[in-house]
């Protein structure tokens, strides 16, 4: 395809990286943002139109264009943005301190959280949520990846053994010091890893002294193992890298990882900024085009399509990705009907299966008794301390302001936290009527996927292997930051029917709509408790301070709980499933959409279920994944 370089200056960006002359953030951003007076420059047709410049949508992008035998267009809604919110790693969620970083979406009430509604947030910027995250880089269990798997029987590719290559693909590993490994007895094996990614996971060049022994005591626990690396893919308690590039102690995200320099110098690659997608376009059955208007628009008037020949790729994220499918006549009937959206295909799983991973779930504690200096408090609280980081972190980018927002915890099964009660809350959970906590609407298709769920998420609840319990240390006062892994209930995402373009979705996590979801958390109150008083942390006299020691009966636990839980992580995944048609699937093996041509999904949306981490690290790699499937169909 023959592109010229005017052309692509003239959309504004080729310019701006080639060239040494300074342009402040703010033109950067007005350049970027401001092309619809020059819309024409635009190709009116590309091979792909990408939806959505985040973690997946960048990574793809760079993937397609490399050869230079296909045109790309990203469509992304916030614009470029590189401030020290965005590339700061001391912290590590500074992204969410600047309020035009992120989209903020107030949730519909949770009636199982005393009627609270949550902050649903994640990244509105070039580079997406890979640019606001907390820069923790985890991957799932082995079972997590074949789970995905066996829901299309033996023989799927998606399994740990055909997504490891992908994890290698996507990360370039730096192993700790050996100064760290040697003071935290830390554990690695790059074989897990790769070398070759311009996005980066690496460590921090101090931590927090307590944390040793913090880790130490999750070994105090009968069944915790500490496995080789955390990319093992198995429980335990382990050290993990960050998404920092150790070369200039900087967020590594998808923008420089994968669009930095690289789309300037591709004729064959376009991105547009500053501009919403409304609807994929059809023609029949086929997506041939997007929607499109500038992101601050209130109305269709200034509306555009731009072609794709080969396939639309929506990678807007799990919350706006059903929104525009459903926005464009795909997603469940009876909503589309009601929002008075044509209906391209009646696919019920749009926007169902919504999942989260609850934090906030577990006490938190202080030491009385504390040998140790500094802690991860002399980083919030101490003057004089901030400024020795300080100046350590300009002269030699090292030291405690390299931590982002930690690097060790544990991922433990639910056999490990409730010794007495995993095998009934399994066999309770197994037994359900799969129908009976999902919405009264729900289609039979999407019941029958919560069922295949139900049988393999019971599974897990008696696996050894399977995480369900997260506790990531701080090194101090322990916040209890505790994040349950594989909630059982079951959300939805769908477009608001007054107005599917322009209001948010309504993003409904039925927080604690299923039973069982209690029944696990209320065993997470009584194994931190133990991780504190019966382990060698004994000896630093902790005290609980939320709720309170006194708290114990179930009853109160769980009034409690229904008072601090949110139900998000900024993990939101499972809203255009990657599973069988007839088990509500959206999208197939090849994460193409079902019942329409030349459409795919590749964000966190096609997760059936959750893994047993957080998700960046998993995006990354399904996207590397996606990337061949899409080549190999080109
Ligand atoms: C605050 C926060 C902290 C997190 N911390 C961690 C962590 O420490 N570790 C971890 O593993 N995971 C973490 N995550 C999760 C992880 O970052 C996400 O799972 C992952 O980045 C999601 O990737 P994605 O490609 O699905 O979506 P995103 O990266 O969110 O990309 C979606 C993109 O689509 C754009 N978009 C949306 N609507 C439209 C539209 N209509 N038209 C055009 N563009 C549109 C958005 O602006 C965005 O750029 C965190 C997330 C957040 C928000
Ligand atoms: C982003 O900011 C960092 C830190 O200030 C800087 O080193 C880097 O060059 C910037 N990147 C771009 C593409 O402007
Ligand atoms: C999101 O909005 C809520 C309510 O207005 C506000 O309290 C919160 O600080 C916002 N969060 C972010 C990250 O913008
Ligand atoms: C939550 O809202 C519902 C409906 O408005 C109401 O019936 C219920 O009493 C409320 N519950 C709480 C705990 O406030
Ligand atoms: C934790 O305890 C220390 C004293 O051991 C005290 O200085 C600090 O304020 C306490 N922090 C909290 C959050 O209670
Ligand atoms: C604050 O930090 C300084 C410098 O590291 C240290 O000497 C001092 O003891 C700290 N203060 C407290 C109260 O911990
Ligand atoms: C930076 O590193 C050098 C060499 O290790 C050291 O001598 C110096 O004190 C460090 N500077 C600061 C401010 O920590």
């Amino acid at each position: 395809m023959a592109l010229s370089k005017i052309s692509l200056a003239a959309v504004g960006l080729l310019h701006l990286f080639g060239a040494t002359d300074a342009y402040s953030p703010a033109a950067r951003s007005v350049a970027h943002s401001t092309i619809v007076d020059r819309a024409d420059e635009l190709l009116s047709e590309y091979d792909y139109i990408i939806v959505g410049g985040g973690t997946a949508g960048l990574t793809v992008a760079d993937r397609l264009t490399e050869n230079g035998k296909h045109s790309v267009l990203v469509v992304e809604r916030g614009v470029f943005q590189n401030s020290s919110s965005v590339t700061t790693v001391s912290g590590g969620f500074r992204g969410l301190i600047d309020p035009t970083l992120t989209f903020n979406i107030s949730s519909v009430p949770q009636t199982g959280l005393n009627n609270r509604s949550i902050a649903v947030i994640g990244g509105l910027i070039l580079g997406g949520s890979s640019g606001v995250n907390g820069m923790q880089v985890l991957r799932g269990q082995r079972e997590d990846y074949d789970r995905w798997g066996s829901y299309f029987g033996k023989k799927s590719e998606w399994s740990w053994d055909g997504l490891l290559p992908y994890f290698q693909k996507a990360w370039n590993f730096h192993p700790p010091t050996p100064e760290l490994v040697d003071q935290f007895d830390i554990k690695y094996d790059a074989s897990y890893w790769g070398s070759t990614s311009n996005v980066h996971a690496s460590f921090p060049t101090f931590s927090w002294p307590v944390l040793k022994m913090e880790m130490a005591a999750f070994g105090d626990i009968p069944g915790v193992n500490f496995p080789s690396d955390s990319g093992s893919g198995e429980t335990g308690a382990y050290w993990h890298p960050a998404s920092v590039d150790p070369a200039v102690v900087l967020r590594s995200f998808a923008r420089p990882g994968h669009w930095d320099g690289i789309e300037a110098a591709r004729a064959n690659y376009h991105t547009l900024t500053g501009q919403k997608v409304l609807k994929v376009a059809f023609q029949g059955k086929r997506a041939t085009g997007v929607v499109f208007v500038p992101a601050g628009a209130t109305d269709q008037s200034q509306a555009r399509t731009v072609k794709a020949k080969k396939e639309i790729i929506m990678a807007a994220g799990s919350i706006h990705t059903p929104q525009i499918l459903q926005a464009s006549g795909v997603g469940p009937k009876k909503l589309l009907k009601e929002a008075g959206v044509p209906v391209v295909v009646d696919s019920p799983g749009v926007g169902s299966n919504f999942q989260d991973q609850p934090f906030t779930v577990a006490p938190s504690f202080n030491f009385t008794t504390f040998p140790f200096q500094p802690d991860f408090y002399d980083m919030l609280m101490n003057q004089t301390f901030i400024a020795e980081a300080q100046a350590q972190f300009e002269a030699n980018r090292t030291g405690p302001m390299s931590i982002a927002s930690g690097n060790c915890g544990s991922w433990l099964s639910l056999q490990v936290i409730a010794p007495k009660s995993w095998k009934d809350i399994a066999k309770r959970y197994e037994a359900q009527n799969p129908a009976a906590y999902l919405p009264s609407s729900t289609d039979k298709s999407v019941i029958a996927g919560y069922k295949a769920q139900q049988k393999a998420l019971a599974k897990s609840m008696r696996s050894k292997d399977s995480a369900s319990y997260n506790f990531f240390l701080r090194g101090g006062y322990e916040e209890g930051s505790v994040v349950y892994l594989h909630p059982t209930s079951r959300g939805t995402v769908h477009i608001n029917p007054a107005d599917p373009f322009f209001s948010p979705p309504e993003v409904d996590y039925r927080a604690l709509s299923n039973p069982t979801d209690l029944e696990v958390l209320l065993e997470f109150t009584p194994f931190t408790r133990k991780y504190f008083y019966e382990t060698r942390l004994k000896a630093l006299d902790p005290v609980e301070l939320s709720p309170g020691a006194e708290v114990t009966a179930p009853e109160d636990i769980a009034a409690w709980l229904r008072t601090v839980m949110i139900p998000s992580s900024f993990h939101p995944i499972g809203t255009a499933a990657m599973m069988p048609k007839h088990l509500g699937g959206v999208v197939d093996e090849k994460l193409l959409v079902y019942g329409v041509k030349g459409l795919s999904v590749i964000d966190a949306s096609v997760m059936p279920d959750l893994p047993g981490s957080y998700t960046q690290q998993t995006v990354y790699a399904v996207a590397e994944k996606a990337a061949d499937l899409i080549k190999a169909r080109a």
